[in-house]
């Protein structure tokens, strides 16, 4: 089939809930990746942060291999191997005593907003219910984790939400302290909004905010759905500020490219997920948790890959920052942390996205549509960097800008 056979019969046939670019894709290895015509490109965007490895890491496609071979789904009825060796690896590395697995980042956050009110109740009372979360976060689609979610534009129509959020400006002490009252079950953020314009939290911002959630006894729930697993330098982002969250969520890179979610917490607020108050049934899949040992011993090897992503980072940083000094109307700040870089502009970007996907360069679009979001594997080399910069560059050469739209909130 031809590729405007394929994107007619898409339309057709799928809900049309996505806005897509007019490519086939049908191939991939490391940071590229082919389309059905055979034109190549440059993956810096990887499955919006997902693909850690790139495209069909050896390893995770071995691991995959072997398990379908061996297992390929039993219900959470029974204990099986893989299940247990991805929980030794998060555990060790982290902060946390025990996990719940899932299937993706709003299944994740749905789960950790329940295990919050649930704890909160059986320790506090019926009356501790609310979260707090910030403006501008995206914690994702389903109705718990949309409530939380601090964007307008994802709430119309689906209204009315969940019942007790509230949300206060990100990197903003003194407003979360006033959201604060003795109803307060829980705050909810990314150390960096990622969707909402790569904003990076503060190192005091989070320090206080840890602070003042222990002196007034209220749990603080990481969503590292984005930021997690290699993807800022460090296996998981709260490691930069020196704290530790009460729960953090997962999903994303975890898998490697392989659907699959988590909830991390410590052991007492995990006993509040008592026998039949919360479960899944693909959670926790032998496949997909195979897939994300794969994907964690090859990350954790050494500490070399988070190590080499720091330096890459920096490398990219420079490249973006000289665009910035190139084309000072049109880009306002390169900003981020490892390899989760936005670079905000004077204007719209969706047309440099369009530009940079005809010359073979795979990127996004954050926040209200001006920030050119950059999340390449974290095994990209300084070669890949040049060439997708380079291809940038002529982007920004080559495009007339639209006025930047309205902030969404
Ligand atoms: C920080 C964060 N949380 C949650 C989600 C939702 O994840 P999923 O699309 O897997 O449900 C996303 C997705 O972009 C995200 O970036």
């Amino acid at each position: 089939m031809e590729d405007r056979d394929i994107i007619k019969l898409s339309e057709k046939f799928i809900m049309p809930t996505y806005s897509r670019y007019p490519v086939v894709l049908r191939k991939g290895r490391g940071v590229r990746v082919w389309d059905v015509n055979g034109k190549e490109y440059i993956d810096f965007l990887a499955g919006i942060a997902v693909n850690v490895l790139g495209h069909c890491p050896r390893k995770v496609v071995i691991a995959v291999q072997k398990q379908v071979q061996r297992l390929i789904h039993v219900s959470n009825l029974y204990y099986t191997e893989p299940q247990i060796a991805l929980a030794k690896i998060l555990i060790k590395n982290s902060f946390a005593d025990r996990v719940f697995f899932c299937n993706s980042g709003t299944e994740a956050n749905e789960g950790a907003l329940k295990l919050a009110r649930i704890y909160m109740k059986n320790k506090l009372g019926e009356n501790r219910f609310e979260f707090i979360s910030t403006l501008n976060s995206f914690h994702g689609r389903t109705y718990g984790s949309l409530s939380v979610t601090g964007q307008e534009k994802y709430h119309h129509g689906f209204e009315p939400l969940l019942e007790g959020v509230k949300f206060v400006p990100f990197n903003d002490i003194d407003a979360l302290k006033k959201a604060i009252s003795d109803k307060t079950c829980a705050v909810i953020l990314e150390p960096i909004q990622a969707e909402g314009g790569v904003n990076v939290a503060e190192k005091e911002y989070l320090r206080a905010v840890r602070e003042l959630c222990n002196q007034r006894g209220i749990l603080l729930i990481f969503d590292e759905v984005q930021t997690g697993i290699g993807r800022t330098g460090k296996l998981f982002a709260y490691e930069h500020y020196g704290i530790e969250p009460d729960i953090m969520t997962l999903a994303k890179g975890l898998g490697g490219g392989i659907p699959i979610g988590a909830i991390l917490t410590k052991e007492e607020i995990a006993q509040a997920f008592a026998p039949k108050t919360h479960a899944s049934t693909f959670g926790g899949n032998p496949v997909a948790c195979a897939a994300a040992v794969a994907t964690l011993e090859t990350i954790l090897e050494d500490g070399y890959l988070l190590d080499y992503c720091g330096r890459m980072s920096k490398y990219l940083m420079k490249k973006l920052n000289a665009i910035k000094e190139k084309y000072p109307d049109k880009v306002i700040e390169v900003r981020g942390m490892g390899l989760l870089i936005g670079m905000e502009l004077a204007h719209n970007g969706v047309e440099i996205v369009k530009k940079c996907l005809e010359k073979g360069l795979l990127i996004g679009t954050a926040g209200d549509g001006s920030v050119l979001r950059f999340t390449p594997p974290l095994i990209v080399e300084k070669e890949d960097i040049d060439e997708a910069v380079s291809i940038l560059d002529k982007a920004f050469k080559e495009v007339e800008f639209e006025e930047r739209l309205p902030e969404s909130l």
